[in-house]
Parts: structure tokens; sequence; C-alpha cells
């Protein structure tokens, strides 16, 4: 949580009182016809700013790198609630998908900036914004992490291939090898004999860059925020012609074998919780596809 964040300038504050009624925290008051800070509890959420009809509110720690997008062009529009149509919107979502076919062209560093502009408008727990992004800029990057990836599952599914290992892990009540051994453990084995044999990359698909996402110590819900920070990232990936795919893989691997953050860049003490592999497609889609009905429950009184 930070301090005394909203700054407000008598000289403009024209007393309505709209900063004080939508802060979530307490943190201002009207005072003699003007806002004030009169508490410490600021999340720095920035409704006080965004709020004021006379522009009088500012944010010590908004910093103008992240709305200095590079090849976006925003317009800085603020869209009300129901002035966007929502039909657009679904087809935006139902026609990103995982791409998997990327050619070999790079994505240029500007677009990657922007990307990660994109990612931080998300939310995050208590506003935290503690994001990391370790962006892998170059094919030859991306493999070396591939490289890293594939050993770590080459030792995990040696480890799995003896049924010993996997009832004794079982019997101290780690059924995660056992499991791992039914579900994944021969279509990794393919998977290995393939990158082995002439590096076909059913890791990261070709992609010619990546993106890390993690989180600084201290942030209140890291993985929630890193998922909606590359959430954000693919669909802003999808407008700028680009191609993208989570790489859950990725993410298990460096969870579990320091190695692999190295080869990424991945300072030791920092968490992984999201890897997005970026590239241009090298496939086109024709039309949208369907998803399973979910389980919905409604609670009417
Ligand atoms: C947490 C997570 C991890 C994923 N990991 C992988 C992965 O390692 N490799 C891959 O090809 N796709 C991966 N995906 C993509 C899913 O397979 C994909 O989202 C799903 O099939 C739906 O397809 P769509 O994204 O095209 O709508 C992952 C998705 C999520 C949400």
């Amino acid at each position: 949580m930070r301090e005394g964040v909203p700054g407000i300038d008598a000289s403009i504050c024209v007393g309505c009182g709209e900063c004080v009624s939508v802060c979530p925290s307490g943190v201002l008051a009207l005072s003699n016809g003007l806002a004030r800070v009169v508490a410490a509890r600021c999340i720095g959420c920035g409704h006080c700013q965004a709020v004021c009809p006379a522009g009088a509110v500012s944010l010590a720690d908004a910093d103008p790198w992240a709305g200095a997008y590079a090849v976006i062009e925003p317009t800085g529009e603020v869209i009300a609630p129901g002035a966007f149509p929502a039909g657009q919107l679904v087809d935006l979502l139902r026609s990103r998908r995982s791409c998997r076919r990327f050619t070999d062209r790079a994505v240029p560093g500007p677009v990657l900036e922007d990307l990660v502009r994109a990612a931080v408008t998300a939310p995050s727990g208590t506003n935290s914004q503690a994001w990391t992004f370790t962006v892998l800029t170059s094919r030859a990057a991306v493999l070396e992490l591939g490289q890293a990836v594939a050993g770590f599952f080459a030792r995990l599914n040696k480890l799995a291939a003896n049924a010993l290992f996997r009832r004794v892990y079982s019997l101290i009540g780690r059924p995660e090898l056992e499991q791992y051994y039914r579900e994944y453990y021969a279509s990794v084995a393919a998977a290995l004999v393939d990158w082995e044999r002439d590096r076909t990359d059913r890791l990261f698909h070709g992609a010619t860059a990546v993106v890390i996402i993690g989180a600084q110590p201290g942030a209140s819900c890291p993985a929630e925020d890193a998922l909606l920070a590359a959430g954000n990232m693919l669909l802003a990936a999808h407008c700028l012609g680009l191609g993208s795919c989570l790489i859950g893989y990725a993410v298990e691997a460096m969870r579990h074998d320091r190695r692999v953050k190295t080869a990424a860049g991945v300072p030791r003490g920092e968490s992984v919780y999201a890897v997005v592999a970026l590239g241009w497609p090298d496939v086109a889609y024709a039309r949208q596809t369907g998803r399973r009905r979910p389980l919905v429950r409604y609670k009417t009184a």
C-alpha cells in the first residue's frame, strides 16, 4: 500500500466532492470547500483523478511511460459504460486464437513494449501493479529458453518413467508425478524426440518473441495479476496482427527449475506466472469457433 499518492491543486479544485465520494479508501475529504488528503491509506487507484471534472488531481506514481504508446494509437477518450458496441468486443474476444504456427519474422521492439503497456492496464490486487515483464526479443533467445525447458522436461520424464519413484512419491502424499506420467509423459517424450531430431518446436511453436510475466515480492495476488495482464496482452497482440499463445509448460519448468529462469534472464527470487509466445501468425482463420457450455449457477433469493 502506498501513501499520500493523490495531489490536489487547490487553485483548480472546484470543491464538488466527487473525488471524496469515489475514493475507496477514505483518503480524501472536503475542507473549507476544497478536497484535501486526510488519510494515508491510498492504494493509488486513480479514481479521484479520473472523476475530477476540473483536472485538479494528480497521481505521483503514474509514470508517463505507461501512456506513451509507440505503435498503438489510443485516442485517450473515456469510453463510458454502454458506449462501446458489445458485439464488436465479443467478435474480438472470439477471434483471438492461440497461435501455434508463426513466420520467421521478428516482432519489433516498440510493438513488444506497447504490448507491455496494454498489459499493465489490467486490474491488480490492491492495485499493487507489481508485475515484471521479461521480454525475449529474438528467435535465438526463444530457442535458448526452449532448450532449457526441454532439459527440465527430459529430467522430469526420466524421473516419471521410473515406476518405483512414482510409487514412493504417491506414498509420501505427492501424487503429481503419477498424474504427470498418466497425462503428459508420452506427449512430452514425443515432443522431446522431435526437438532433439531437428529442433521442431512444439513448445513455443516457432514464436519469435516471448514475454514472461512475473511479480515482484509483496504483490497480494501475483498469479491473478499476471494472468489478467496476459489476457490484455493476447487481445492487444491480436489487434496488432500478431499471434499469441500462453505456454504453461514453460511456466511449470520455471517454477521447478531455476536453471530455466536463468536461461530466460529472470532473477532467481522472482516468481513467474505466465509465459506468452508471440510472433506473426502463419495461419489465417476463416470462422469463429464455439465453447462448451460452462456450469453456471443463479441464486435469486
Ligand atoms: C494457463 C494456460 C496454459 C496454456 N499452456 C499452453 C501450452 O503450454 N501450449 C499450448 O500450445 N497452448 C497452451 N495454452 C493454450 C490453450 O490450449 C488454449 O487457450 C485453448 O486450447 C483454447 O484455445 P484458444 O486460446 O485458441 O481459444 C494454455 C492456456 C492457458 C490458459
